[in-house]
């Protein structure tokens, strides 16, 4: 195992593009070198970063202990039978082109996720989730590293904890588990899940038979056309969640705002729509040094060219503060910004 390489440069490993040092650097290639990795003098299991596409980080900072980052490839067919096949994917593929391939083979399940930014070992950890379907609807299982007994182990989906956009990765299992391969249960008979309107409004646009790929299309189109893509304007995606709030706080405000949309869930909470609320507050566009909130969805912050931290968080309470203000709901940040409690 070679040394970590010295004050390098994260920014390139985010899609934020914030500027940010990592006091060391590493990267994984493959699983059997984490051993290695851990008995490195600079590690530590405190400080230690598992890095995959930087897609869900804000750095406030520059890093001060070690980051790794997940880079280990591979897809493999585990087993199948008449309706399924179980395949799994090493952390570091990259999740778009992972959709693809499962896709080009006739497997069907992921369509909807199509072109979210990241890789497939980050998936579970915040349960990526668009166009009516989560990423704990097709897996099966989550190889890890378990820092606690430094073995490997595989956690079945119920020892995940999924819920909307939060798993046992984020919670208990924060800084014991690293995600090494995911193991999906995929369908070989493809039935559309078209319950998001501009799926199936798009489709029935694009003509022809509906095919898991003919989705795919339609849900690359829909974000294509609201999403800023990260090569060309910095995002993390969605920078809050959608709120989950009590019935009685949404029956308040749909006395006001009659148009607002909101989704009863399971439970008697609803959720609502962060994008709504902010573009309520006639927010969309609003610049504070390099960081705005998108011009054509409100849920998302973007780098305008040389955003800073400080740029990022003033804009951010600046937001969180006005739909506080209008609405009395509190937004939660849905990215994870690093160093911690800054
Ligand atoms: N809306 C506005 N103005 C905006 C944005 C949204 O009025 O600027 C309204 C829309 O018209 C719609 C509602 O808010 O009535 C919901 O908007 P949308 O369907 O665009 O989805 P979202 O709730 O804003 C969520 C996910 C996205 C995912 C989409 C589609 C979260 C935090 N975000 O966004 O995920 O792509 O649904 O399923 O749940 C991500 O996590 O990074 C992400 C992009």
């Amino acid at each position: 195992m070679n040394s970590p390489v010295r004050h390098y440069n994260l920014t390139p490993h985010t899609t934020f593009g914030l500027p940010c040092k990592a006091a060391y650097y590493t990267e994984l290639h493959d699983e059997g070198s984490l051993n290695a990795i851990c008995s490195l003098p600079e590690f530590d299991r405190n400080t230690v970063l598992w890095l995959g596409g930087g897609s869900n980080i804000v750095f406030a900072g520059d890093y001060h202990g070690l980051v790794v980052r997940l880079a280990t490839k591979g897809i493999k067919l585990m087993a199948e039978d008449g309706d399924h096949v179980w395949v799994e994917a090493q952390a570091g593929e990259v999740w778009h082109d992972f959709v693809q391939y499962t896709l080009a083979q006739g497997w069907s399940g992921l369509e909807n996720l199509s072109l979210i930014p990241g890789t497939v070992g980050a998936s579970p950890v915040q349960n990526i989730g668009a166009y009516g379907v989560e990423v704990k609807d097709w897996i099966e299982s989550v190889r890890c590293f378990d820092l606690d007994t430094m073995q490997f182990v595989v956690l079945g989906h119920d020892d995940c904890g999924f819920a909307y956009r939060d798993s046992l990765f984020k919670q208990a299992g924060k800084g014991r588990f690293v995600i090494t391969a995911v193991r999906f249960r995929l369908n070989k008979h493809f039935s559309a899940n078209t319950v998001y309107g501009d799926v199936a409004k798009i489709l029935q646009q694009q003509g022809g038979e509906i095919t898991a790929q003919a989705v795919a299309d339609a849900v690359c189109r829909i974000r294509r056309s609201k999403l800023p893509d990260p090569k060309i304007l910095g995002n993390v995606g969605s920078f809050y969640k959608n709120p989950i709030v009590d019935a009685a706080v949404a029956e308040r405000l749909l006395r006001d705002y009659p148009n607002m949309p909101h989704y009863p869930q399971t439970g008697g909470k609803v959720k609502l729509a962060a994008g709504w609320l902010i573009d309520q507050c006639s927010l969309k566009g609003h610049r504070i040094g390099g960081a705005a909130v998108h011009d054509k969805q409100a849920l998302v912050l973007v780098n305008c060219g040389h955003a800073v931290a400080a740029d990022v968080r003033a804009l951010s309470d600046f937001v969180c503060s006005q739909v506080l203000q209008r609405f009395g709901v509190a937004l939660d940040c849905e990215p994870s910004w690093l160093p911690e409690n800054v």
